[in-house]
C-alpha cells in the first residue's frame, strides 16, 4: 500500500484548481518504521538493526513513559502557547520563553518559516548534500530552491553562497551538524552570511551529539533562526517535537500562522519531562558520540569505505570499492537497514546512523560477509 501512497495519480478536470506550486512537487522520500520493513524484507521485527533514520537506539528516558502513561487530561486540547515546554526550553538553551516556538518536530517548523518568507517564484539557498526535507518544503511554499554545491571536503563555499544571493532571495537554510555529511558551519562563515540580513535558518537538529550552537548569535542577529529536535537526542521521534529559537518579533509571527495545538499533549508531556532528566538523556548521548568514535576505524578497517568525521549521531562513508546501492540492498536482506546516496549532489556514499554497540557487531558482520573482495 504505501509505495502507491506518493505516486502520482491521473487527476482529471480536478486538476485546473490544485495550487500550481504543489501541483510540481516532488515527494519526500519518507524512512519507514520497523513495522514496515518487517512486511517489506520479511524480516521479523526483532532482527531489524534500523540504522536508516538518525533515530536513537536507546529508550526514551523512564520518567517521559510514565508521564504520559499517567498524564489526566488527553480529552481536553494542550496548551497552544506551550507556556511549561518555554519554561522548561528556556532554563535548557538560555534564551528567554519569548525567542522559543516549539512545533511538531523540527520539521514543522521548516515548513512554517519557510510559509512566513516564501512567495511564489521567490529563492531558498541550499548547501547540497542535506537534508531533502529543505527543498520538499520550498517547493510547497513555492519557492525555488537555488543550490550552491559544498566544496569536495563537504565546507561551505561562502563566497559562493553571498554570491548566489539575488533580490528574490527570502532564507538561507544550513543544517549544522549537516545531515548527511556531519559537519558543523564555522561561526565566521556564517556570521558573513547573516550580515548580509537575509533570513538564516540553521538546523541543529543534532545539536547535542556535537555540543556547539550558534544560539548565542541570535541576540545580535534578528534575522537567524536556529531549530532543534527532541527526536535525536532525547529519543522522541514519534512523538515529534522541537522548537525554534529566534528573536520574539519573529517568533510571535510565526505564533500567528501556526496551528495552536501544533504539538500534541504527549508530545508536549514527554518534552518537558526529557528535559527535567536531560542529565540521563545526555548519558545516551554520550554512550552514542563513543560508539561513533569507535565504529568510525572500524569501518575504515572494511578497505572498501572512507568513513568522514562527524559531529552528528551517524557516519557517512565513501565507498571506494563496490557500489553503495548494493552494498545497502545487501545489507537490507541481512536485516541491517542503512541510507544510500547515488545522486549528482552525492555519488557512491552510504549513511549509518549511529546504533548500541550490539547493533554496530552485527552491522561489521554483515559488511563483511557483503563487502568486495
Ligand atoms: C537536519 C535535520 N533536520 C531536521 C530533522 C527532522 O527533525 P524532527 O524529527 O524534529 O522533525 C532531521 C531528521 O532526520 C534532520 O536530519
Amino acid at each position: 500500500m504505501d509505495k502507491t501512497q506518493r505516486s502520482p495519480h491521473s487527476l482529471g478536470d480536478l486538476e485546473r484548481f490544485i495550487n500550481r506550486n504543489i501541483l510540481a512537487v516532488q515527494p519526500y522520500a519518507p524512512i519507514n518504521p520497523p513495522s514496515v520493513l518487517e512486511q517489506e524484507s520479511g524480516i521479523a521485527q526483532e532482527q531489524i538493526i534500523k540504522l536508516d533514520g538518525n533515530e536513537n537506539p536507546y529508550a526514551p528516558s523512564a520518567r517521559v513513559k510514565e508521564v504520559i502513561a499517567n498524564f489526566p487530561d488527553y480529552n481536553i486540547y494542550p496548551d497552544p502557547d506551550h507556556r511549561i515546554l518555554r519554561k522548561r526550553i528556556a532554563e535548557y538553551t538560555g534564551l528567554s520563553a519569548d525567542h522559543i516556538v516549539p512545533g511538531s518536530g523540527a520539521d514543522e517548523l521548516i515548513d512554517l518559516v519557510f510559509r512566513l518568507f516564501i512567495e511564489t517564484d521567490d529563492e531558498v539557498i541550499t548547501m547540497p548534500p542535506t537534508f531533502g526535507m529543505y527543498e520538499f518544503d520550498a517547493q510547497i511554499a513555492g519557492g525555488t530552491i537555488i543550490e550552491v554545491a559544498r566544496k569536495d571536503d563537504f565546507s561551505l563555499d561562502t563566497e559562493k553562497i553571498l554570491a548566489a544571493i539575488t533580490p528574490k532571495t527570502k532564507v538561507i537554510i544550513c543544517a549544522s551538524p549537516n545531515n548527511p555529511t556531519g559537519d558543523l558551519i564555522p561561526q565566521d562563515d556564517l556570521v558573513k552570511i547573516l550580515e548580509t540580513k537575509i533570513p538564516t535558518i540553521i538546523d541543529e537538529a543534532y545539536y547535542e551529539f556535537a555540543d556547539s550552537s550558534v544560539s548565542k548569535l541570535i541576540s545580535d542577529h534578528e534575522n537567524l533562526i536556529v531549530l532543534r529536535s527532541f527526536s535525536k537526542w532525547a529519543g522522541l521521534a514519534g512523538l515529534r517535537v522541537g522548537y525554534g529559537l529566534m528573536s520574539p518579533a519573529l517568533a510571535s509571527m510565526l505564533f500567528v500562522i501556526k496551528q495552536p495545538y501544533n504539538v500534541n499533549a504527549a508530545g508536549q508531556r514527554a518534552a518537558e519531562e526529557s528535559l527535567e532528566d536531560k542529565d540521563f538523556l545526555l548519558q545516551s548521548v554520550q554512550k552514542i558520540v563513543s560508539e561513533r568514535e569507535r565504529l568510525a576505524p572500524l569501518l575504515k578497517a572494511t578497505n572498501f569505505l572512507e568513513p568522514y568525521p562527524s559531529n552528528a549521531n551517524f557516519i557517512l562513508c565513501k565507498v571506494i570499492k563496490g557500489d553503495a546501492k548494493n552494498i545497502s540492498n545487501a545489507l537490507r536482506k541481512r536485516g541491517v537497514f542503512i541510507r544510500y546516496f547515488d545522486n549528482p549532489r552525492l555519488q557512491n556514499h552510504i549513511r549509518i546512523s549511529i546504533g548500541t554497540p550490539e547493533q554496530s557487531k552485527k552491522l561489521l558482520k554483515v559488511l563483511e560477509e557483503v563487502g568486495p573482495s
